[in-house]
């Protein structure tokens, strides 16, 4: 285990939305830079970037041209360096996005291996061998090389499937996963991993994990490769972290990875609690987080089996951002619980003002209905809120013009802001080791409120929670202090805890 990763607390940057020093519109490594220290005084002590690589961006930059090389916009090589330098001074620990499944077509393997003649690179990709046969278990690209046959694709079909082969070959296009070509593909990501490591960054975040061996149902083969992949990592950087975008901790964890995401595919939890008709976390109260804790528990068995941990994202780039539909007290109660269950916390930027999903927004770069959760960020009340001093139509993305925009000048300024209320959250949790990311965590009850209980050998905390318009009580068989609580009227007495509506309680047990 890594030993920062106990105390670990994420934030996510998307770059290209968070800060721009040189007034192109699109953010870049200084603006980052020049952000760290808003960071770290906010409670984050450690970061993913998403891909900052260079790459024609027809997937924001999951569509990597060069794994070595940074994307220009970003800035050079060394200036990815010197935030990791920046990061370092400053005690944090800094993830890359890394994309092992899939290049952009413009990677120089791919150009190489869509050539007739067979070549070093033919077998990098996964081709069939007809360009009249599809490739099993995946989408494909068809008709624009010399070479006959067709070649998968991940995600979308800029997006060509690296050959990590198939678990059960039935075809003869299809290899063993320790056949020598998928092999080579193995050895050049180990390569790549190595090569930002040596430079200084702590780990990655490792895109769509779970989908490198292709038609592996149980994903056997996949965790085998994933487990030789992080041994070879351990071996060396003994420090190093990997959390897996795959969103099956049963099996991530089992390959190696430190921690894992809950997402809002695979399992249907994590979205019962957000992002569905009635969530959990919501003042209508009609949800229940009863799938969420059936499924938790399945995974939390597991994680613990093999060291690894379960993180709960208030969001990413991928999904609607979590103040699509719920106002700041309601954002409170997320993060009254995000902020205290076990797993490092991962705070997507600007949901710590509770930015918005913003509506309406022409797709930019392959975002799609994404596009709306990647605006760039709301620093103050100047011009394009102080992201970029660009003209407005260079930037990246519009931004949210709607009256009720958040901004973190404002709400740094008022003591009841939903981002004063994050940081007092990220505050308890370091302060109590109960709360910390490997303490213990067992649910007491999954209705309004919800009530889990963390705690390790020095201390024992109750944590109640209740997103519902309605105050909600409960009979606790134990007594202790109220040491926090969100809301008005929050008390205990005879046991009997009152949680104030859209609200929250912690008491210490011990
Ligand atoms: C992951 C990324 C997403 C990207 C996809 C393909 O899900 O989070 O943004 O489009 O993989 O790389
Ligand atoms: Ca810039």
């Amino acid at each position: 285990m890594s030993k920062w990763l106990e105390t670990a607390i994420f934030y996510e940057i998307y770059p290209q939305s968070f800060m721009d020093s040189n007034n192109d519109g699109i953010g870049d490594f200084k603006g980052i830079i020049s952000k760290l220290d808003y960071i770290i005084n906010t409670g984050f002590n450690a970061i993913w970037l998403n891909p900052c690589f260079d790459s024609p961006f027809g997937d924001a930059g999951y569509d990597v041209r060069d794994y070595k090389k940074t994307a220009e916009r970003y800035g050079t090589n060394d200036d990815l360096k010197q935030l990791f330098d920046e990061c370092h001074k400053r005690g944090m620990h800094i993830l890359l996005d890394l994309v092992p499944g899939h290049t952009s077509v413009q990677h120089e393997w791919f150009k190489e291996s869509m050539k007739a003649e067979k070549n070093e690179f033919s077998d990098r990709y996964i081709w069939t061998d007809s360009i009249w046969e599809h490739p099993e278990g995946v989408s494909c690209i068809r008709g624009i090389s010399d070479r006959d046959g067709s070649c998968g694709v991940n995600f979308f079909s800029n997006q060509p499937a690296l050959n990590y082969g198939y678990a059960n070959p039935t075809r003869p296009y299809q290899q063993k996963p320790t056949d020598p070509a998928p092999m080579a593909t193995r050895a050049a990501i180990k390569d790549i991993m190595k090569f930002w490591l040596d430079m200084g960054c702590d780990g990655f975040r490792v895109d769509m994990a779970g989908s490198l061996v292709k038609c592996d149902p149980e994903y056997k083969e996949t965790i085998k490769l994933w487990q030789d992949i992080n041994g070879y990592l351990k071996s060396y950087y003994p420090e190093a972290v990997m959390v897996s975008e795959w969103g099956e901790p049963k099996y991530s964890l089992q390959g190696g990875f430190a921690m894992d995401f809950l997402l809002h595919f695979g399992q249907e939890g994590y979205n019962s609690l957000f992002r569905c008709e009635e969530p959990f976390f919501s003042k209508r109260g009609k949800g229940t987080a009863s799938v969420f804790a059936r499924e938790y528990y399945e995974n939390y068995k597991t994680a613990k089996e093999n060291g690894g941990i379960i993180c709960i994202p208030s969001g990413n780039h991928d999904m609607d951002r979590l103040a699509r539909g719920r106002d700041h007290d309601e954002l409170k109660c997320c993060f009254a619980f995000l902020l205290t269950m076990p797993g490092a916390p991962f705070v997507y930027y600007g949901d710590e003002i509770g930015m918005n999903y913003v509506e309406g927004l022409t797709s930019v770069e392959g975002g799609y209905n994404r596009t709306g959760s990647r605006t760039p960020m709301q620093w103050d009340r100047t011009p394009n809120y102080g992201f970029s001093k660009a003209d407005k139509r260079m930037l990246y993305i519009k931004q949210d013009n709607s009256p009720s925009a958040p901004d973190v000048l404002s709400q740094t300024g008022d003591e009841n802001s939903l981002y004063n209320t994050i940081r007092q959250l990220i505050e308890i949790r370091k302060n109590h080791p109960a709360l910390l990311n490997y303490s213990e965590f067992e649910i007491l009850s999954f209705e309004y409120p919800l009530v889990y209980r963390r705690y390790c050998e020095d201390e024992e905390i109750i944590i109640l929670i209740n997103p519902k318009n309605e105050t909600a009580e409960y009979n606790l068989d134990k007594t202790g202090e109220i040491i926090y609580s969100l809301g008005e009227g929050a008390k205990i007495s005879d046991n009997k805890v009152t949680v104030p509506k859209s609200g929250a309680v912690f008491i210490k047990i011990r």
